[in-house]
């Protein structure tokens, strides 16, 4: 595998892990996907409520837990980390500004349009900051849109871009209809958006890495995306069944228990679909069940509280902490092929040995996307 170049960056692998809340990917996870040579990602959705008392001051607790995850995080490896961010937070602004302060190396931007930096932001955070701006999309059209509005009214564009199909664990930015739909499947999305940056690259004499999420699980899936221009790969599911994983146990073994057929698509109250693995918790709701939201924080712009079924914050990270009862697992289509837990290393290793495999004998492995 050749290394991921981003601007003036260099990635020794190209294998990002994608962040994952509530409370999924920590330091624990993303520092040692970094030491393997990947990037390793810390969520920031919601990372307060490992914090004692979050229920006093979300929004305190939320910067302070991300600031100690990221500063623990750089305690444990000296390799390329990034933070998960997402605009339909609240307190996005508060996040992202916490990173820079934190001189994280890559800042992914997901769930929402990333069309500006914050005016909040103080330029002498941004004058000499070495961080890079990676927004998430789902098409090449808005993966378009953003590098247009950039170019337009900053004459600058993001460092490159993730695109994320509908086979990804988590919210999906996709119509629940269109999710099987072959317009919309991973390879088409990459060849798309490729050639979509052609142009800006031209104009800014730079390339932008496309990195390819949602579906990719075996080295052979690395190989065959990077066939079609993607320059990286972005893995959640797969990294969710380690030692490393900052998950319970129980979030862990119900990937390890899952069959095909579990991994299953609800209406989350964020108004968009997500992945999940069925579970009794998901039958409930899905069976008009309504847990009462008390809800002093509103830490999601798109959510209505008031009429919600259950607060997802909370599902998410009761399922984080193992309580598997009051919630469920955000998890890819792939997540029933885990039939163990592994250590991160092992996991960079078979990657490695897939990808390199499949270049000689290119039937040779099972493809997951
Ligand atoms: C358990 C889990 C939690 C996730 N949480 C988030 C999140 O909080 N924010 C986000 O932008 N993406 C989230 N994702 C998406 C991942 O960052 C990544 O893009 C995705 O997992 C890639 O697809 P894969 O799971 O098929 O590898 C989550 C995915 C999983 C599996």
């Amino acid at each position: 595998m050749k290394p991921l170049q981003i601007g003036d960056l260099k990635i020794k692998l190209p294998v990002i892990q994608g962040g994952m809340g509530v409370a999924i990917s920590l330091s624990g996870l993303a520092s040692a996907v970094a030491n393997e040579g990947g990037v390793g990602v810390i969520s920031a959705v919601a990372i307060g409520m490992t914090e004692p008392n979050y229920e006093k001051n979300f929004r305190e607790a939320n910067k302070s837990a991300l600031r100690r995850e990221i500063r623990k995080a750089k305690s444990l490896t000296d390799g390329v980390l990034g933070v998960n961010i997402m605009l339909a937070v609240t307190d996005y602004e508060d996040m992202l500004r916490i990173a820079l302060e934190e001189k994280i190396d890559i800042a992914f931007i997901g769930a929402g349009l990333f069309l500006r930096i914050p005016s909040s932001i103080p330029d002498s955070l941004l004058e000499n900051s070495k961080t890079k701006f990676v927004p998430k999309v789902s098409s090449a059209k808005a993966a378009r849109l953003i590098f247009q509005y950039w170019a337009n009214k900053y004459n600058s564009i993001p460092d490159a871009v993730v695109v994320e199909g509908p086979q990804a664990g988590g919210h999906l930015g996709f119509k629940k209809n269109d999710l099987e739909n072959p317009k919309y499947q991973l390879p088409n999305l990459i060849t798309e958006t490729v050639a979509e940056m052609v142009p800006f690259e031209q104009q800014f004499g730079i390339e932008i890495p496309v990195i390819a999420a949602g579906g990719i699980y075996y080295g052979d899936d690395i190989h065959r995306i990077m066939q079609l221009g993607a320059k990286a790969v972005k893995i959640g599911t797969r990294f969710v069944t380690t030692h490393e994983c900052d998950a319970a146990i129980e979030f862990k073994e119900s990937y390890l228990a899952s069959k095909k057929e579990d991994l299953t698509i609800i209406d989350s109250p964020v108004g968009l679909p997500g992945r999940v693995v069925l579970n009794d918790f998901v039958k409930r709701i899905q069976n008009g069940y309504t847990k009462p939201v008390k809800c002093p924080w509103k830490c999601l712009k798109t959510c209505n509280f008031r009429e919600v079924k259950y607060c997802i914050a909370e599902a998410l990270f009761n399922s984080a902490r193992g309580n598997m009862a009051e919630g469920f697992a955000f998890a890819g289509t792939n997540a029933y092929l885990a039939s163990k837990i592994e250590s991160v290393k092992e996991i960079f290793d078979n990657l490695i040995l897939e990808y390199n495999s499949v270049k000689n004998h290119p039937v040779k492995y099972k493809m997951a996307i």
